[in-house]
């Protein structure tokens, strides 16, 4: 059911199922993109919880211009939960939400019981991607939000599925054309200022579930290996048919692993 609940001046906007049963699941779209990304998996889970998906602030409609950064966008996430009384939850988090699901796994473990990284990574950017994120900054202040969705979107999916499945690539396009330029460009900063992540994944001690597209050409399948190689508590696996938006470019595998490793937890 689509909701909204103010949190710290932001009202944020959230679609929740909710069911009896242990902790939650939260479900974290990625850059330029909404919690609409997650439609087709959510009704497919199968789980016998609650699961939410949440738009971050400045995204979807949770409207809001303030900067952020994706430590602050933990802390919005953690807050968020505690709004609408969630303590404890499993975290999945797409490309840019798994940076923000990495930086909450590093500084509120205990809030977790689980965490999914999909179609994400947890280097940092490199000197080259933090000028092309400085480069991208000026083309959204210059041409505005579709320079950037037109840019990106044949990255973001698999080629066949702009061949197979248009529909799904016209949807990306819409709910990438329709983030604000103001969010766009503060997003590009935080992801360029992010931390490298690899540290919170030695110690991590969460079960964690690492999902990657076969033909993600952002975060390809060697970072889900090298992630889940770092980290004890951690499985990797491939998505067929998938690109870098593995949840809408093939949601009934990306839901059934994600029901199976949340229903495997049960506090
Ligand atoms: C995303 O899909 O969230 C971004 O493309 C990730 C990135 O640019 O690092």
């Amino acid at each position: 059911m689509n909701k909204s609940i103010p949190v710290g001046g932001i009202d944020f906007a959230y679609d929740e199922h909710v069911k009896n049963g242990t902790v939650p699941l939260l479900l974290v779209h990625g850059f330029q993109l909404d919690r609409r990304i997650w439609a087709e998996v959510a009704p497919r889970l199968g789980l016998d919880r609650t699961v939410v998906s949440v738009d971050l602030p400045g995204f979807g409609q949770s409207k809001t211009d303030k900067m952020f950064t994706i430590p602050t966008l933990a802390d919005h996430l953690v807050a968020f939960m505690d709004a609408i009384h969630h303590r404890r939850f499993i975290l999945a988090g797409l490309s840019m939400g798994g940076y923000v699901a990495l930086d909450l796994a590093g500084r509120y473990a205990d809030r977790l019981a689980g965490l999914v990284i999909v179609d994400s990574k947890a280097d940092g950017d490199n000197p080259d991607q933090k000028a092309n994120r400085q480069r991208m900054i000026d083309l959204v202040r210059s041409q505005g939000s579709k320079a950037i969705a037109k840019e990106m979107l044949p990255n973001m999916v698999a080629p066949d599925t702009l061949r197979i499945q248009p529909h799904v690539a016209d949807q990306l396009r819409q709910i990438m054309e329709a983030c604000p330029a103001k969010t766009i460009e503060t997003a590009l900063a935080a992801m360029r200022d992010r931390p490298d992540y690899n540290a919170v994944l030695d110690h991590l001690t969460l079960p964690t579930l690492i999902l990657v597209g076969e033909h993600d050409v952002i975060t390809p399948p060697k970072m889900a290996s090298s992630m889940a190689n770092r980290c004890k508590t951690a499985e990797a696996r491939i998505i067929p048919d998938a690109g870098h938006m593995s949840p809408m470019e093939n949601p009934a595998v990306v839901a059934r692993l994600i029901g199976e490793f949340a229903g495997a937890i049960s506090h």
